[in-house]
């Protein structure tokens, strides 16, 4: 049998955007550095210039870049300024780390099945904001991850991977955000993985690997 052949020539060139804390980056960057996914970080981008995620981007010596849509003019501007980061870096993936705003059309249908997102939760159930608390107060019993890619909806491309984590009866939102956030980096860097292996195709709404 022959290796899939990879999605881009290795090791791949990833860009993380991010607006907050920035764990799920620093998971894809310790991978990255260890040889545990074959890629590099090229470029990390916040629409929150202060966001604590970018400063520890710029500890670790990696391109960071702040970028406030109000000094820039609005979304599009925005984007259109990530977008010439993403294309002047070379970009072969973006990862969505926290990044707290949704992508419109036009930016996600520049790079299709070249935008992944980690969401807290088993999509379909609780997209969008609080994930966790959603989970809570639904009364689930399981909840989880997923990272999928990123269409023009909210957390509603097609499932990359997911796996469950247990909702427990004394749980509240951050209980239950504390037991997913260390599944996410497991998930995540899998994710990539599997993604950067190739060998894969999307039917429908189905991720289908070799
Ligand atoms: C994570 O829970 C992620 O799933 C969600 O936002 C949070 C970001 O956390 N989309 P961090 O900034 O990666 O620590």
């Amino acid at each position: 049998m022959t290796a899939p052949v990879p999605l881009v020539p290795l090791p791949a060139r990833l860009a993380v955007f991010l607006s907050g804390r920035g764990s799920n980056f620093e998971a894809l960057a310790r991978a990255a550095a260890a040889g545990e996914v074959p890629a590099r970080i090229a470029l990390v981008a916040s629409d929150r210039p202060e966001a604590p995620g970018l400063a520890r981007a710029r500890e670790l010596g990696l391109s960071a870049i702040g970028l406030s849509a109000k000094e820039l003019g609005g979304k599009a501007a925005l984007e259109e300024r990530l977008c010439e980061l993403v294309l002047g870096h070379g970009i072969d993936l973006i990862c969505l780390a926290g990044f707290m705003r949704i992508l419109s059309p036009s930016f996600v249908d520049r790079f299709p099945l070249r935008i992944l997102n980690i969401h807290p939760s088993l999509l379909p159930s609780f997209p969008g904001l609080h994930a966790q608390e959603q989970a809570v107060r639904y009364g689930v019993r399981v909840s989880g991850v997923t990272v999928h890619f990123v269409d023009a909806g909210t957390d509603t491309g097609p499932v990359v991977t997911q796996r469950a984590v247990p909702v427990l009866e004394d749980d509240d939102e951050d209980s239950l955000a504390a037991r997913i956030l260390p599944i996410e980096h497991e998930t995540y860097v899998e994710a990539v993985r599997r993604v950067l292996a190739g060998g894969w195709r999307v039917e429908g709404r189905r991720v289908i690997f070799s």
